[in-house]
């Protein structure tokens, strides 16, 4: 056997989350680009998209576009999203997870608790978040590919009360026995990026005076309490993630020694694997990383892997050798992809039958990131079938014969620096005219 092959038969030995045996390492990422229904429930492209990824024989599917709270549905920046927030939406969910089931490939709900202030607020419903702050996104800090003049600013949220806390608490409990009685096989805590739940982990972010705030123990409560609660809920033998942030990447953020302390608190509350996100909104482009395995590269991961004693599952990993080295060498245990199963949903399988040429690699470009940002059905340069997996090759229904010539337009403009700068201008002198 040679190198090459020894590394990747590292990606293929058994894993174990919480009782759940998954057949490789690899485990895709969740993504806002499962196009459900405007009322929340899965689409028929929902379905078609998941059921191709799992053919392509990706170990366990992470469904990320979901919420798990009303709050969530409300001000979620993205639309439309999967509801998981009711028991209407049981069926669907069941229905959902039966079609991927057929693959042998088990599905996790991403467990999206608020947007904090990354939220839509309207005149009645504030953003809320651990204190009274916002998020400035620098113009230089965001993803490759996406030009914003000026960076971005979102409005300063309002103070969550502790009755907010316990009524997000208390829906996505519901949430967890929800998505277990529709026959998924665990949950996904989302405390990444600077959504609601990450918020409360860092001192930059997290003022409060209350037992919420101030020690470690107080920051990382909002988690341990929730997943406590899950757990008594759905009971042991049930596996629950956390999806958690790595470092924010600022002078005046948390690194990842204190992150991993507070992943063993929350591991220590009942989880049984832990998912990193590297940065926040402020340093998005870490996130989307164009470097193959930065967060192991610059250390991020290590004390992660130092403190838990769950399974790690890394992003930020396209180059399959890469991944290799990093699970042989025991810096992770389990790999995310989530952009490369946007370009090739057939990654897993043409790596376990030796045709690592076949594999197309994703451009790390962000043409998919840009259209969620604007709200546009999500495409990938290099996969004209992503997207339109429930179409088999048939004509697009006729609303898309406008909508995509418009969305073309509007994606030109908005890649042109000058035509943005220019953009910006415009507004400023609007915003300040008298
Ligand atoms: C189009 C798109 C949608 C995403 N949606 C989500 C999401 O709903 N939840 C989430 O936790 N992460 C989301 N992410 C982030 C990915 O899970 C992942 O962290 C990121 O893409 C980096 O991994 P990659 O290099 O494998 O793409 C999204 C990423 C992309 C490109
Ligand atoms: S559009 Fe496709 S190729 Fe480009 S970054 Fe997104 S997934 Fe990768």
């Amino acid at each position: 056997m040679n190198e090459t092959n020894r590394l990747i038969g590292a990606l293929f030995e058994p894993v174990t989350i919480g009782g759940l045996t998954l057949s490789s390492r690899f485990v895709m990422g969740p993504m806002a680009v499962l196009a459900p229904r405007t009322d929340g429930r899965p689409s028929e492209q929902t379905r078609e998209f998941l059921v191709a990824r799992a053919k392509g024989g990706i170990g366990l599917i992470i469904v990320g576009g979901s919420v798990a709270t009303g709050r969530a549905f409300e001000e979620s920046p993205f639309q439309p999203v999967l509801r998981m927030d009711r028991d209407e939406y049981l069926p669907d969910l069941s229905r959902l997870a039966g079609a991927v089931h057929v693959h042998g490939t088990p599905l996790v709900a991403e467990l999206m608790v608020g947007f904090g202030r990354m939220g839509k607020p309207t005149p009645a419903r504030r953003n809320i978040s651990a204190s009274a702050n916002d998020v400035f996104i620098p113009e230089d800090r965001f993803p490759r590919g996406m030009i914003v003049p000026g960076g971005k600013r979102t409005p300063t949220a309002t103070e969550a009360t502790r009755a907010d806390i316990l009524q997000l608490q208390d829906e996505t409990v519901a949430a967890a026995v929800r998505v277990r009685k529709a026959g998924w096989d665990g949950v996904e805590v989302a405390a990444h990026m600077s959504y609601f739940s990450a918020s409360f982990l860092s001192p930059r972010t997290n003022w409060r005076t209350d037992d919420y705030g101030g020690s470690m123990q107080n920051r990382a409560r909002v988690l341990t309490d929730l997943v406590r609660s899950i757990r008594s809920a759905v009971g042991s033998g049930y596996p629950v993630g956390l999806r958690i942030i790595a470092n924010e990447h600022l002078p005046d953020g948390q690194g990842p020694a204190d992150y991993a302390a507070i992943a063993q608190l929350v591991q220590n509350a009942g989880i049984d694997y832990v998912a990193l996100s590297d940065g926040c909104y402020e340093t998005m482009n870490v996130g989307m990383s164009v470097q193959d395995g930065e967060i192991v590269s610059q250390g991020t991961a290590s004390p992660f892997k130092r403190a838990l004693s769950v399974p790690l599952l890394l992003p930020g990993f396209h180059d399959p050798l890469n991944a290799a080295r990093a699970v042989a060498e025991g810096r992770a245990d389990l790999i995310m992809l989530a952009r490369p199963l946007l370009a090739d949903p057939g990654y897993v399988n043409k790596l376990r039958t030796g045709r690592l040429v076949d594999i197309r690699a994703c451009d790390r470009d962000n043409l998919c990131l840009r259209r969620l940002m604007m709200n546009m059905p999500v495409r990938c340069s290099v996969n004209p079938e992503m997207g339109r997996e429930s179409r088999a090759g048939g004509l697009p229904p006729p609303k898309r014969w406008i909508a995509a010539p418009v969305e073309h337009a509007i994606l030109a403009a908005t890649g042109s620096q000058s035509l943005m700068k220019l953009a910006s201008k415009l507004m400023a002198r609007k915003r300040f005219t008298p």
